[in-house]
């Protein structure tokens, strides 16, 4: 079948659903997206959403806090946008329905976390993410202009390429027509013609065995742009949140949020129970991710124990229940009172940094094609997103864009667009190839791509990630798509980009580090072009 519509949004997260807010008024939007719509990143976001409220803080604070995360690889006038614009954007989410704690004064709750000078972290208890999603599921499904396809799983771009015309990476002209989506439950691939799509289909922490992200989290959004062309950078940098909870084999694995140690916990040795942050920076507990990921990695390899301890039982009772009643929960379903115990934990994929490469539209480098959230590369984070600054980074763009498409409208397509093809393709029953190259994949990324890299460890993942990905490309094309299929190619696309730009940077900064190459040496970014 052949759906038209203006605007065509793949992903339903805080940047899918708040930019389809956004438009719906001027625009005909559609969105897909590949499971029920609230699933996704946002619904998971524990600590919140970054934003200057208080009289003590500024946005020259909050510039130079994301700057110094970033270690010298923000886009200075990004991070400006970002910083500048946030208040206004979160202000416009709280009118679409998002509660935040208060005070008794009425004033926001406003916490603080790794890398922030000040209190400036926005807050629905520890449950953040599942508060905004649901305000903006709830003003979605009012919208009568919305319309929304879940358990559509957006496929691949429609570009030149599907004309029948030969397009490389070189060539700068290369349109956006639509995309083929797979509808689930009837395994029909559609097209979907717009005027304009836009990318806002996540992370791709899947492509680590240990992740605290949903299974949606496939980079689907950037390998479709990888396959059309786009410009993709900087996807070496993958933040390793410092403090998941220790549960070895369940996925995704369970976050005990930053805001705890901005309330206090402190990080111990697994074996003497000592903190340890001392040795490694004087912010101690909240020194910015990349520095506590590393310093517990190496804590858990001297001392030889699979995880550290997070202490958070100096924290008075009363203010533990009722700041963190999620974590608390869960932590007691576990057998842990955190009132009382120490809590197990170690580093997990949580972000990628990276992404499809945009402008200060949040313009991709194929004409017609939009991309924010995580899924985008905006020049934000550099080499390390500061804590909260992603939600936020989703909004801002999000509404960037919607101004955007609002001020310049496209002409409707003249070309017309081929079905997909899937002749002599046959169904397959082989479920256990696709399962078992998945684990491949994302061993082999979690013992040779994690926190502490080498030129060696590169090599050894680069040479098998391509052996699975020439077994997984002759299987896709003997076979029907299916969303296993289709998300096991995808992750292999993410971790080949992964280890493409680590290898290309020959440096330690940030999220990558290697032992190498110890210094810094240029402030570029891997534009993968
Ligand atoms: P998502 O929210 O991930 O949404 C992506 C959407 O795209 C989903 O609906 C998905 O189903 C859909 N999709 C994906 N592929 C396809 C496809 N092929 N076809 C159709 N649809 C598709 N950030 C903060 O700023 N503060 C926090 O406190 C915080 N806490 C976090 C805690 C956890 C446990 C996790 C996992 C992340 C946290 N983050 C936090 C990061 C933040 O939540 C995400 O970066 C952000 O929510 C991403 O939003 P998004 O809209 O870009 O993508
Ligand atoms: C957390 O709550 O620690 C996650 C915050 C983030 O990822 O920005």
């Amino acid at each position: 079948m052949v759906y038209k519509t203006e605007t065509l949004i793949a992903g339903s997260g805080v940047a899918g659903l708040f930019l389809a807010l956004k438009l719906a008024d001027f625009s005909e939007v559609t969105i897909l997206t590949k499971t029920d719509i609230s699933e996704s990143n946002t619904r998971y976001a524990q600590g919140g959403i970054a934003g200057v409220f208080s009289d003590q803080d500024s946005f020259d604070k909050h510039i130079q806090d994301t700057l110094t995360a970033g270690d010298g690889l923000c886009e200075i006038e990004t991070v400006k946008r970002v910083v500048q614009q946030g208040p206004s954007r979160i202000r416009e989410l709280m009118e679409i329905g998002a509660r935040f704690d208060r005070q008794p004064d009425g004033t926001l709750s406003l916490a603080r976390e790794g890398g922030h000078s000040e209190h400036r972290i926005l807050h629905a208890h520890d449950a953040t993410g599942a508060e905004i999603e649901r305000a903006l599921v709830e003003a979605v499904r009012n919208h009568p202009k919305i319309k929304v396809m879940e358990h559509f799983f957006a496929v691949d771009l429609i570009t030149q390429h599907h004309l029948g015309m030969y397009i490389n990476r070189g060539f700068d002209g290369i349109e956006c027509y639509g995309l083929y989506a797979l509808e689930l439950s009837t395994r029909e691939v559609h097209t979907f013609i717009a005027s304009q799509v836009v990318l806002a289909t996540g992370g791709a922490g899947n492509v680590y065995a240990n992740t605290t992200n949903p299974s949606i989290a496939t980079g689907d959004g950037i390998a479709m742009a990888l396959r059309a062309k786009a410009r993709i950078a900087n996807m070496e940098f993958c933040q390793f949140h410092p403090t998941a909870l220790y549960e070895p084999g369940t996925r995704p694995a369970f976050l005990i949020t930053e805001a705890l140690r901005g309330k206090g916990a402190v990080l111990k040795n697994g074996w003497s129970k000592e903190p340890f942050m001392q040795k490694y920076d004087a912010r101690l507990s909240l020194a910015p991710r990349d520095i506590v990921a590393r310093a517990i990695d190496s804590e858990m390899k001297a001392s030889g124990t699979d995880f550290v301890w997070l202490d958070a039982t100096h924290i008075p009772e009363k203010e533990l229940r009722e700041e963190f009643p999620m974590i608390y929960e869960k932590c007691l379903e576990k057998g842990l009172d955190i009132t009382k115990d120490m809590i197990p934990v170690v580093p997990a994929m949580h972000y990628l940094c990276g992404g499809i490469d945009t402008d200060a539209q949040g313009r991709t480098s194929i004409r017609n094609l939009f991309a924010c959230g995580e899924c985008s590369h905006t020049g934000l984070h550099g080499a390390n997103r500061l804590a909260s600054n992603s939600l936020l980074e989703g909004l801002v763009y999000a509404g960037i864009i919607a101004e955007f498409i609002k001020t310049h409208p496209i002409k409707p397509l003249q070309h017309s667009i081929p079905d997909w093809n899937d002749q002599n393709t046959l169904n397959t029953d082989e479920w256990v190839l696709i399962s078992h190259n998945f684990k491949e994949v994302q061993n082999i990324m979690s013992n040779y791509v994690g926190i502490v890299r080498s030129n060696a460890r590169l090599e050894r993942a680069m040479r098998r990630i391509h052996l699975i990905y020439e077994e997984t490309e002759s299987f896709y094309q003997r076979y029907k798509l299916s969303p296993e299929l289709c998300e096991l190619r995808n992750v292999i696309a993410c971790a080949y980009l992964i280890v493409k730009c680590a290898q290309i940077r020959k440096e330690s900064r940030g999220l990558h580090f290697t032992t190498d190459y110890l210094e810094k040496r240029e402030q570029v970014w891997n534009t993968f072009v």
